[in-house]
């Protein structure tokens, strides 16, 4: 267990629970320190920074008590307790309870009773009687240990919430961490400051410290280069590297042909001139184009963008000489599309390319500093940085561009026409006020020409697809609804202004079951 000492904090052991991370982050909203180790790492050092322990939940079962291993001894040191789910059944098994496998399980919203005060749930209930929680289980404690009592119960669960005072041992069958539990927070938050009696110690500012002192730790005084897109995560990676190691940090950026309009000279002006980072301006708008010529399958662009940006990288890695480490901004939310928590693989939906792919060819050791982090810590993180408000708060952009919205095959008359609507789409909604409302919007050009009218004329041009989406991590999303006045507006701008685009449709579709990109 390698833990940073000195700070106070809140120790999450990790059973390999979906949702650990969630903890980690409300603990971070709340303004706390906290750091997770696998509950396989666990020894009973004694650690007087740690004021708090929360057992998280976990796909395993309580009675194959093999596969938890931990040093059960941690939690006898007089440090309050906090299990949710299947620690909350670990505690209850760990203190003389029962758990077994439930008659009923409970999967989603479920309504608790209180039947107990407890400090725990100060002002968690609603109209201090019941609320609703979000249960996840299909076992449960069954019988509660000694000296522990019920705090509130649902029809399925009578130990939904449970307490050994004197101990300060508190279980939780149901998730607090995640937002569909109303008040969640609040429980969390009566854990840490009542019961563990933690003072507020973290900030961005803390985080912005810590990540820097991570960097300088991990990379020592070699040499890194940093795939940079100008999008917000790696622009905020390429600053903290930035900061961290100046000019031993060389950033890549390799215009494709498939950015937005004027991107790569604002990507030049902001990092090159203005942030005075280590920038290489790679063109490589021809190698791109010839690749990509006459594929349409989604897969295959994907595969043949990521393998290109492969080659430039090491290209670059070679001439720079003595590269040991790639940066990447990829985000927790990354991470959990990709695999599992638990390491199990999940089926495949895209392949995104900064996931997977590059590292495992180039063997360059990869530098993540924002693997742990969700968009709007990245976003606070950059303003910490000093980023400007314009990147931090640019719409996402996939590393593979324009390429996969514009399904079918990619000429430079369709790169052109997109990159207008796209620019024409994006500048109406900044002008409207509605850029900030948007979590992702953009033009698509779709591979069927349909017939239309123009003054006398008939027109056989493209469909422009819009697209404008709300979400709060991108792993799931809904459309925006718009006023018929915007949306009037900008199909007439697009179509009036665009030759080769004569009809716009608007894509009203959520995710699931589409995704946002449409490649
Ligand atoms: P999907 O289309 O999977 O997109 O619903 C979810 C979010 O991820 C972005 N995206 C990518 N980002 N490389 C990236 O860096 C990729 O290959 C990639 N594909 C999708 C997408 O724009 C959306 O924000």
């Amino acid at each position: 267990m390698s833990l940073d000492k000195g700070l106070n904090k809140i120790l999450i052991i990790d059973f390999g629970s979906q949702f650990t991370q969630l903890i980690a982050r409300r603990i971070r909203e709340l303004g706390v320190y906290s750091e997770i180790v696998s509950h396989k790492k666990i020894k009973n050092n004694i650690d007087y920074s740690i004021k708090g322990i929360i057992l998280s939940g976990g796909p395993l079962n309580v009675y194959e008590i093999k596969r938890y291993s931990f040093d059960k001894k941690i939690i006898k040191n007089g440090i309050p307790v906090l299990g949710i789910c299947f620690g909350h059944q670990i505690l209850s098994k760990l203190n003389g309870g029962k758990v077994k496998q439930s008659k009923h399980r409970e999967f989603g919203l479920v309504n608790i009773n209180k039947k107990k005060e407890s400090l725990l749930t100060k002002n968690f209930f609603k109209n201090n009687r019941t609320i609703k929680v979000w249960m996840s289980h299909a076992d449960q404690v069954s019988k509660l240990p000694e000296n522990f009592n019920t705090v509130a119960s649902s029809l399925n669960s009578k130990f939904a919430i449970v307490e050994n005072k004197s101990k300060k041992f508190y279980g939780v069958q149901f998730h607090p961490e995640v937002t569909h539990t109303e008040n969640g927070k609040k429980l969390i938050s009566n854990f840490i400051f009542l019961i563990c009696r933690v003072k507020r110690n973290w900030s961005s500012k803390d985080q912005k410290k810590k990540l820097l002192k991570d960097i300088k730790k991990q990379v020592g005084k070699d040499k890194v280069i940093c795939a940079l897109s100008g999008g917000v995560d790696s622009s905020v990676v390429a600053q903290l590297l930035n900061k961290a190691i100046g000019k031993k940090l060389y950033c890549i950026f390799v215009n494709t042909g498939l950015l937005r309009k004027n991107e790569e000279k604002q990507v030049v002006k902001t990092f090159k001139k203005k942030l005075k980072i280590n920038l290489i301006y790679v063109n490589a708008e021809k190698e791109f184009t010839k690749k990509l010529s006459n594929v349409s399958d989604p897969e295959k662009k994907r595969k043949i963008i990521g393998n290109l940006f492969i080659k430039i990288f090491e290209r670059y890695a070679k001439k720079i000489k003595d590269v040991k480490f790639l940066a990447q901004g990829t985000l927790y939310p990354d991470l959990i599309e990709s695999k599992s928590v638990t390491g199990s693989q999940t089926s495949k939906i895209k392949s995104h390319h900064n996931v997977g792919g590059l590292p495992k060819r180039m063997k360059l050791k990869l530098v993540e500093p924002l693997k742990f982090l969700f968009k709007d810590e990245v976003r606070k993180l950059g303003l910490e940085l000093n980023l400007s408000k314009e990147i931090i708060s640019r719409h996402p952009f996939p590393g593979p561009g324009l390429a996969i919205r514009m399904p079918g095959i990619i000429t430079k008359e369709k790169i052109d026409i997109l990159k207008e609507a796209d620019h024409y789409f994006i500048q109406a909604l900044k002008d409207h006020g509605l850029y900030h409302k948007i979590w992702q919007a953009y033009a698509a050009l779709l591979p069927v020409k349909t017939v239309g009218v123009m003054g006398d004329n008939r027109t056989y041009e493209y469909l422009c697809l819009l697209r404008a989406i709300t979400s709060e991590d991108g792993m799931t999303a809904d459309f925006y609804e718009f006023k018929k006045s915007f949306i009037q507006e900008i199909s007439n701008k697009i179509v009036n202004s665009i030759r080769g685009i004569n009809r716009v449709v608007y894509d009203i579709t959520s995710k699931p079951p589409s995704t946002i990109e449409l490649e």
